[in-house]
């Protein structure tokens, strides 16, 4: 197929996604779109956007498994371990200086990154947690009922175990079932509270010393990065922190409102 029919079918089926599916395809860019749509097409066998899209139409069980790839929601435990290090100066820095330190992780996916700032807090004797308090958002509700429940389960591609690895005790802050089922304590999920917010959309959020936007940007088209950093950018107090992810990048619009506490992790102080 030439180029323009290449087109003219993505087209197509970011159309019907568009028009079909509990989901806003307009927010995201199209080579994420087409990376996501093209899997599931090799995954079906289609080697074409139109016989896809005949195979969308017509089998409910495919448009789930579609939404299901569109749902950008991989994460873990203390991610980019080294970006962790620094965080945790960055929390004995605050906890030293204020009485409530308040921490917002947007887009939390499945909780691995709320609790492991709670874990962090647990774990690090010069990190006061009685201080912190941690808010976690994100659009999508299903899987804010996993972050609640708190468990996780290694898999063959997934080691919980060697996520948890920083901690000095992980057995302190998780429940473990065997060798396979990790389950959040109570005192640790205690820390954290969850609830549905789209950063494009949503209400304003305020009062944060600490914020947490990791991988999400990387997907979203960028019409749409400029109102998640104002979004980001009020949330924060004066001196806050903010935390991207390690292939993201600040505009250059909002350059001006921070300068880099750690350029190298990504994270960046409010001005
Ligand atoms: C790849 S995960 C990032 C998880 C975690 N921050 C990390 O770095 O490991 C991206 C998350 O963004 C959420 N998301 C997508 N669009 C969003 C929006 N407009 N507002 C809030 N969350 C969104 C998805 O539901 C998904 O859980």
């Amino acid at each position: 197929m030439n180029r323009t029919g290449t087109d003219r079918g993505l087209s197509a089926v970011i159309e019907y996604i568009d028009d079909s599916m509990a989901f806003e395809p307009s927010s995201y860019n199209e080579s994420y779109l087409d990376r996501r749509i093209s899997a599931r097409m090799r995954r079906t066998d289609c080697s074409a956007y139109t016989g896809y899209l005949d195979v969308l139409s017509t089998d409910g069980d495919e448009r789930e498994a579609l939404l299901d790839a569109l749902s950008i929601n991989v994460t873990s435990f203390f991610r980019n371990p080294e970006v962790w290090e620094r965080l945790r100066d960055v929390l004995r820095e605050l906890t030293a200086s204020k009485r409530t330190v308040q921490c917002w992780s947007a887009a939390c996916a499945d909780g691995r990154e709320p609790y492991s700032i709670a874990m962090l807090a647990r774990d690090d004797p010069e990190i006061r947690e009685q201080s912190i308090e941690i808010t976690a958002t994100d659009i999508d509700a299903e899987i804010l009922e996993t972050a609640r429940a708190g468990v996780y389960e290694s898999t063959r591609t997934t080691d919980i175990e060697s996520q948890l690895a920083s901690l000095s005790s992980p057995a302190e802050h998780v429940d473990i079932d065997g060798d396979r089922s990790f389950s959040i304590r109570p005192s640790v999920k205690r820390m954290v509270s969850f609830e549905q917010h789209d950063l494009i959309s949503g209400p304003r959020k305020r009062g944060y010393d600490l914020v947490l936007c990791r991988n999400l940007l990387i997907y979203i088209d960028r019409s749409y990065k400029e109102p998640i950093f104002e979004m980001l950018t009020s949330a924060l107090n004066d001196r806050g922190f903010l935390t991207i992810g390690k292939s993201e990048t600040l505009p250059h619009s909002f350059r001006e409102h921070y300068e880099a506490y750690d350029r190298g992790a990504h994270i960046y102080r409010r001005d």
